[in-house]
């Protein structure tokens, strides 16, 4: 059977250590030829940067080539094709496929229309399961393990698929998880429920200070602006890190975020050992690697 990644919650806590250990291995080596004359098709219906092209920049350090769109008003869906009979088509030019669409469920619907390895680079406020890779990857690096980490996650909890894929992906872990609510933007219950299944120590707090002295990751992430109401009282984030926040923090706290940034993190901090949302950004193609390795073999 073809294997898909479609959730976090498809791969098994060993199945995620292979790869993280594996994208360790392709950023130590970074070029191979293992994909060589395959063909990745990139699918992008939402605005993307670091997912489409960490994913065609991974695709070519392994070998392979990419053919796609990052506009979908130029291809036939804009005609009224529907996505199952784009994603039959694309199915039978390329050997893996990844899709970021607004509507959950999507990349599910996407895998079930065809033979090849479908990987969701997003699907509305559901989940990111290879960002959440991206993530665990660079916590370990930046923090040498996962197991025994304090970690904040702040920001839009509610519609942020980075967030609630990372939060399944850590309930594999004995971490404990400090949720920073922004107004209005709860975690989702059935996340809450997860978690509590699982074991997983956690609480709810509404300012970083509470927590700042404890952690040793604090993951910040932008308000989802574009899944919500113009007129919605939701567009304040009053979840801005500063720079003076940080003199209560360890010193090896580390700073991730998915990024883009609006105005989450102060700029200053940019320059302080404390930022690692660069490096993580650049943790994307490794660990792009290491999921396109593993589907297409
Ligand atoms: C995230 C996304 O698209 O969900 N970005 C990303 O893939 N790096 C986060 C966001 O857009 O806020």
């Amino acid at each position: 059977m073809k294997k898909d990644l479609v959730s976090i919650s498809d791969l098994t806590k060993e199945e995620i250590d292979y790869l993280l250990k594996k994208a360790s291995h392709f950023k130590a080596e970074p070029k191979s030829d293992l994909l060589k004359g395959s063909i990745l098709a990139t699918l992008f219906f939402e605005p993307s940067t670091r997912t489409r092209l960490s994913f065609e920049s991974a695709m070519y350090r392994l070998g392979g080539s990419v053919i796609g769109f990052s506009n979908a008003n130029i291809t036939s869906i804009k005609k009224g094709e529907s996505l199952i009979d784009s994603i039959k088509v694309i199915g039978s030019y390329a050997d893996l496929l990844v899709i970021r669409h607004p509507d959950e469920g999507s990349a599910r619907l996407a895998a079930e229309s065809t033979h090849i390895p479908v990987m969701n680079g997003g699907d509305g406020s559901n989940q990111h399961p290879t960002q959440t890779l991206t993530d665990l990857f660079t916590i370990q690096e930046c923090q040498g393990k996962i197991d025994g980490l304090h970690i904040a996650l702040a920001g839009d909890l509610k519609y942020g698929r980075a967030i609630h894929s990372l939060c399944l992906a850590l309930a594999h872990y004995s971490v404990r998880l400090y949720l920073i609510e922004t107004e209005s933007l709860p975690l989702p219950q059935a996340i809450t429920d997860e978690l509590k299944k699982k074991g997983v120590k956690f609480s709810f707090h509404k300012s970083l200070d509470e927590v700042m002295p404890k952690i040793d990751i604090l993951y910040m992430s932008r308000i989802q602006k574009e899944r919500f109401e113009e007129t919605s009282t939701h567009f304040h984030n009053n979840c801005t890190l500063k720079k003076s926040q940080l003199g209560a923090a360890k010193k090896t706290l580390r700073i991730l975020h998915p990024l883009p940034r609006v105005d989450e993190i102060e700029k200053s901090i940019d320059a302080t050992p404390f930022a690692y949302y660069f490096e993580q950004a650049a943790n994307g193609v490794p660990t792009r690697m290491a999921i396109l390795a593993d589907l297409k073999k």
